[in-house]
């Protein structure tokens, strides 16, 4: 009775949409456990594209279960949108459930993220600007409304006039903008409820029950290792736990119920927003690989920075969440180069660290210790065997399985579902 945490072992967009939804095709509930629209998972079906951010990657196939679980923040005005334009693309979204318990990402949030990155100026985080951060500070200060609250209309009224008087206070005095009306936030939010009520549940028990009955339950998770409150590189992280441990408390489950984790790693990096990153490729090589790759954030549109596959991060993930297994994804992006790089150390001061840096002055002054690997030719998106895969190929996931410790159980060699290499099972 398999539970599987799927984790970015990156700064995220390493793919985790497309292997969730691989994998999501043996499931029979698919979770998102942090992170709100913030999060945009791409996955391809026969050639259709399909941007998801707040509706978990399994919603695709008809007959699975979707949470949105207790630790993700909803913005019912874009979890609407997403559900509408699902329908009117021919997806059934009856199998969606949302946790009452989540919390509401609101007008003021959205507002207030844009006011604090620009207030901050050089410093500024970079964030997606979706109020993803105003609305976790809001769950922290015991201010927060949650989904549940959208069902009880006069309990909602009265929560939004709280926040409403405290938020204009500060939009007013603070920032010296216009203060927030009522009414509309109340009666946009209260017509959203009415499309989202039939979905509203305890998911928690929902999701404790499917595991006891033996189905298989997908973890999906947001973001990625390295943009984690805790363990991401803090204050240049998003304001939830990507890590696994995450999944236990934006789910509601508990840490033994779970059998297997699964890094999702780019074979290269990127990163969208601030923050050192050692690896970065500033040259026509990082462009190349952008363009190749798409590298254009699916939320805002934002350029990626590029760089060379790094494994001190990626090591250094696997044992924050224990990984028992890789998804190496977007090899096919990296067909074509003479040589490539991989990190596999770091030099600081003259000494070579294997350990991934706590403090961002020291990081930023990481000089990566590569070795390089000889590229290869445009790879078979059909190939379902390693054998069949080039010995360049072979030799760059070596390496990644000889520094990280770790068997690489998935290989995704093509946009489509459908291209992705099994080399071990995974549920
Ligand atoms: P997926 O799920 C990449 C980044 C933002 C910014 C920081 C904080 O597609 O991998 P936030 O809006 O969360 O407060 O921004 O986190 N960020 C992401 N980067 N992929 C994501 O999601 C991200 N979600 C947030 O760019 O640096
Ligand atoms: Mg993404």
């Amino acid at each position: 009775m398999p539970a599987v945490i799927v984790v970015g072992s990156q700064w995220g967009d390493e793919g985790k949409g497309k292997i969730t939804d691989y994998l999501a095709l043996q499931a029979d509930v698919v979770v998102r456990y942090q992170g709100g629209p913030n999060a945009g998972h791409t996955v391809v079906v026969d050639g259709q594209e399909f941007q998801l951010h707040l509706l978990p990657s399994g919603i695709l196939y008809p007959d699975k279960l979707s949470v949105i679980g207790n630790g993700v923040v909803v913005d019912p005005e874009v979890l609407v949108d997403e559900i509408h334009s699902l329908e009117s693309r021919g997806i059934d979204t009856r199998g969606l459930r949302i946790s009452a318990r989540a919390h509401l990402i609101m007008p003021y949030h959205k507002l207030l993220d844009v006011l604090q990155e620009e207030s901050m100026g050089a410093r500024k985080i970079g964030t997606t600007l979706k109020g993803v951060g105003p609305a976790y500070m809001d769950k922290a200060a015991r201010v927060g409304i949650r989904v549940g609250d959208l069902l009880e209309p006069d309990v909602f009224r009265d929560k939004l006039e709280v926040n409403l008087k405290d938020k204009n206070r500060i939009f007013q005095h603070f920032y010296g903008r216009e203060p927030m009306s009522l009414e509309p936030i109340l009666e946009s939010y209260l017509a959203a409820a009415q499309v989202l009520r039939p979905y509203i549940t305890e998911t928690s028990v929902l999701i404790n029950d499917a595991i006891s009955r033996g189905q298989k339950v997908l973890f999906e998770g947001a973001q990625g290792t390295f943009l984690d409150l805790d363990h991401g590189t803090y204050p240049y992280v998003t304001s939830s736990h990507p890590v696994a441990g995450g999944a236990c408390i934006g789910a509601g489950v508990g840490p033994t119920r779970i059998d297997k984790v699964i890094g999702v790693v780019k074979a290269y990096t990127s990163r969208v927003g601030d923050g050192p990153f050692p690896t970065e490729l500033k040259d026509d090589t990082g462009a190349l690989i952008r363009e190749k790759g798409h590298e254009y954030g699916v939320t805002t549109g934002r350029p990626r920075r590029i760089g060379w596959l790094d494994l001190v991060m990626v090591k250094y993930a696997a044992v924050l969440s224990g990984f028992t297994g890789l998804a190496v994804t977007r090899m096919d992006v990296l067909s074509g180069f003479d040589t490539l790089k991989v990190a596999y150390a770091y030099r600081y001061r003259g000494q070579e660290i294997t350990s991934f840096p706590s403090s961002l002055s020291v990081l930023s002054q990481c000089e990566p210790v590569y070795r390089e690997f000889p590229g290869w030719p445009e790879i078979d998106p059909a190939c379902r065997r390693l054998e069949d895969l080039h010995p360049n190929v072979r030799r760059y996931l070596e390496f990644v399985e000889e520094v990280t410790g770790l068997k690489v159980a998935l290989v995704s060699l093509g946009r489509n579902r459908k291209d992705t290499l099994t080399l071990e099972n995974v549920f």
